[in-house]
C-alpha cells in the first residue's frame, strides 16, 4: 500500500502524528514529513486513521 503526503497542504495540526506515530513524523517545525511512500498493508488501519485524522486532509492512503 501507498501513503501520499501534500506538504503544502499542511497547517502542523501534528493529529497524524498523535493517532499513528509508527507511520507519521514531524518536523522541526511541526509540520508532517516526508512526501509519502510504500507502507506495509498491517499498517493500513493505522495509515487511514491518520489520514481521518488530518483536517486539511493531507494524507491519502492507496492499495
Ligand atoms: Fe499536518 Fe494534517 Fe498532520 S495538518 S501535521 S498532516 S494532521
Amino acid at each position: 500500500m501507498r501513503l501520499e503526503i501534500d506538504p503544502a497542504l499542511c497547517q502542523g495540526h501534528a493529529r497524524c502524528a498523535a493517532v499513528a506515530p509508527e507511520l507519521f513524523e514531524l518536523d522541526d517545525d511541526g509540520y508532517i514529513a516526508g512526501r509519502g511512500r510504500e507502507f506495509d498493508p498491517a499498517l493500513e488501519e493505522a495509515a487511514r486513521k491518520g489520514a481521518r485524522a488530518c483536517p486539511e486532509k493531507v494524507i491519502t492512503v492507496f492499495e
